[in-house]
């Protein structure tokens, strides 16, 4: 049956939390995730039926207008997140909320990680997200036994730009893509529930899909094979600032408003018809 759009009669779905996501993998149905950083949108990606919206540090490119996602502030994603969380909670929204952990929030120490990941689950997230691999086990695991849900970041890591001098596709020799795929391994036996794997080739994000059980993947320039798909907001929406990555789509121009774009978002994202390998796939 094709994938309906919720209506604005539809009766609202049960709140997404970690075990819906879960029945959506079981079932054969695709998460859709989307970055937003205030209450309005937030609450118009909801009601477009976005499962879990993503407060990601993006927000320092779209919203700050910085060159990288470097100098945001854990301060910044908590004032964001309590926005998009205050958003939803007045208009009865159900997305779940994932905050990002920003660049030097969390690379001290396992303390300073557990005190940055806390306040952003006390500004409203219901999950964190962090970058990284082999170093973020331990960290995972110990957030994972004080009951904070991690999504973990692999394939291009934005927060390394400085370090793989640039935004460029990852895991394309054999011996990256093994390296990638133990590190998704291990990322999910210490507890991660969601993966974000990002600019990777699409059959090796299948693997890696089909390699997890636990932890499902977020694809974003990582092929339709993913159990989920993420985009940016502004990119999504058209907003052309600065270079456009070859996996963005534009909804904004197919349908003509903010509402429609999610939608077809949502939609296409849930009937596989986004992303299509040829076009946005590596
Ligand atoms: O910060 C962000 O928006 C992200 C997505 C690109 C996944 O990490």
């Amino acid at each position: 049956m094709p994938y309906q759009s919720p209506s604005a009669e539809a009766p609202r779905r049960a709140s997404v939390n970690v075990n819906s996501l879960s029945l959506m993998r079981g079932r054969g149905e695709p998460i859709a995730m989307l970055t937003a950083y205030d209450a309005s949108f937030a609450v118009l990606a909801d009601r477009a039926g976005v499962d879990v919206i993503l407060v990601g540090d993006s927000l320092g490119m779209v919203c700050q207008g910085r060159k990288s996602t470097l100098p945001v502030r854990l301060e910044d994603i908590c004032y964001h997140t309590e926005s998009v969380v205050r958003g939803l909670e007045a208009q009865g929204g159900t997305a779940m909320v994932i905050a990002d952990m920003p660049f030097g929030s969390y690379h001290a120490s396992l303390d300073q990680a557990i005190r940055s990941a806390s306040a952003l689950m006390q500004a409203g997230a219901q999950m964190v997200k962090l970058e990284g691999g082999a170093w973020v086990i331990d960290m995972v695991d110990q957030f994972v036994q004080r009951g904070i849900p991690v999504c973990a970041h692999l394939g291009l890591m934005p927060q390394t730009v400085h370090a793989i001098g640039g935004y460029r596709l990852q895991g394309k020799t054999p011996e990256d893509a093994e390296r990638l795929r133990e590190d998704a391994l291990a990322l999910e036996q210490a507890g991660a529930c969601l993966l974000v794997l990002e600019m990777v080739p699409a059959s090796l994000a299948v693997k890696i899909t089909d390699a997890l059980k636990a932890c499902h993947t977020i694809g974003i320039g990582a092929g339709c094979g993913t159990a989920g798909q993420v985009l940016v907001l502004h990119d999504m929406l058209g907003m052309k600032i600065g270079r456009t990555p070859r996996f963005v789509k534009d909804f904004l121009a197919q349908t003509g408003s903010i509402e429609g774009a999610f939608a077809a978002y949502v939609a296409e994202v849930k009937t596989r018809s986004f992303p299509v390998d040829e076009v946005h796939g590596f």
